[in-house]
């Protein structure tokens, strides 16, 4: 068994980091660490058995640590993330994986030096939705691809506390927080790396960053992709609802999912294929069970990695970059 320290325990922890690490049988939860008092009490009454921490330093130096997560906010992660890798432990952060490309860089650089696995964890490598159409894309079912179209729009009524939701406003809002996965699983898909994007948002006060966006994206290899995100979706209905949409379009066929008809639907040359498929299941316990099983195998398992979480990032900041220029 390996031991852990998780470091920033909100809202990914709660439902995440936390269930899935302290429940995997490759993980200890050895350490815990938060700046806000409250929340480090109260996950230490909830795993007595980890040790807590107000300094993530002093989490970093706990006893027999192999690993940490890092789960703050993304302008701590690089910090955080030198930091740990300093002291030789392998590192699964949070996405977006920090607040500038340097920093990225810096992080995989110190990754490289130190030897150490460094992951950054994008839903899409996880969730079965996203592993399920990357199956069906290995097996040529669309053939060549063509064009990606990933569009996720939500209320902002769904981010509870609000004060939340202002935090990721302020950290660039819905193209750097949720479009990231977007334009990761878009690279994982096509095996291209996003050249050129071209992005418009809506911006509304009292927000310097906009709360809904639409980028479209030409590939290294020549495909297209349409990224939307957005938190202005059903803001002022009486019920709050959220539209999710994944299109795979290729030469010889395409595939589809979304939301509402809860079902993907794969159109090959020679079958059809439809799947009924309830999916909002980040998959934490897989990303356990594969960072786990990366270490021991020495290199990066079926996990982004910082190279890729370089990129995602990257795209991301260019897509709100060119928001900026069409103001
Ligand atoms: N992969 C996913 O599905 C997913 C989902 C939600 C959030 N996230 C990412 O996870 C990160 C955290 O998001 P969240 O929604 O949990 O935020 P949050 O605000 O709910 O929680 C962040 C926690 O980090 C703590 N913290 C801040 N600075 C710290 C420091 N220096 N040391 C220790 N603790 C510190 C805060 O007190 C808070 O408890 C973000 O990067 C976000 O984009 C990922």
């Amino acid at each position: 068994m390996l031991n852990l320290g998780i470091i920033g325990l909100g809202t990914v922890s709660g439902y995440g980091h936390l269930p899935a690490a302290s429940s995997s049988p490759h993980w200890r939860l050895a350490a815990i660490a938060d700046v806000n008092p409250q929340r480090l009490a109260q996950v230490a009454r909830d795993h007595p058995a980890a040790a807590p921490y107000a300094d993530f330093r002093a989490l970093l130096a706990h006893p027999g640590l192999d690993a940490v997560a890092v789960a703050t906010h993304a302008d701590t992660h690089c910090e955080i993330t030198l930091a740990a890798l300093a002291r030789g432990l392998h590192v699964l952060c949070e996405k977006p994986m920090a607040g500038s490309l340097e920093q990225c860089q810096s992080m995989v650089d110190a990754a490289g030096r130190a030897d150490r696995i460094l992951a950054v964890n994008f839903n899409g490598r996880s969730a079965l939705i996203y592993r399920r159409i990357k199956q069906l894309i290995d097996q040529g079912t669309v053939g060549p691809i063509r064009v990606v179209r990933i569009v996720y729009d939500w209320s902002a009524h769904q981010w509870q506390p609000l004060e939340r939701m202002e935090n990721f406003m302020r950290n660039g809002g819905p193209v750097v927080d949720s479009a990231v996965h977007f334009f990761e699983a878009i690279r994982w898909y096509t095996g291209q790396d996003v050249e050129h994007i071209d992005a418009q948002g809506v911006v509304l006060p009292p927000y310097e960053h906009p709360q809904h966006v639409i980028a479209t994206c030409k590939l290294s290899g020549g495909a297209i992709a349409l990224v939307e995100a957005g938190w202005l979706y059903t803001n002022r209905s009486k019920d709050q609802g959220q539209l999710y949409q994944i299109d795979v379009i290729g030469d010889d066929g395409a595939i589809s999912y979304d939301i509402h008809s809860n079902s993907l639907r794969a159109f090959g040359k020679s079958s059809t294929l439809i799947e009924p498929f309830e999916d909002s299941d980040k998959n934490f316990p897989y990303i356990y069970e594969r960072f786990a099983h990366s270490i021991a195998q020495g290199k990066l398992v079926d996990l982004a990695s910082g190279l890729d979480g370089l990129k995602a990032t990257d795209a991301a900041y260019r897509a709100l970059a060119s928001t900026k220029r069409h103001k």
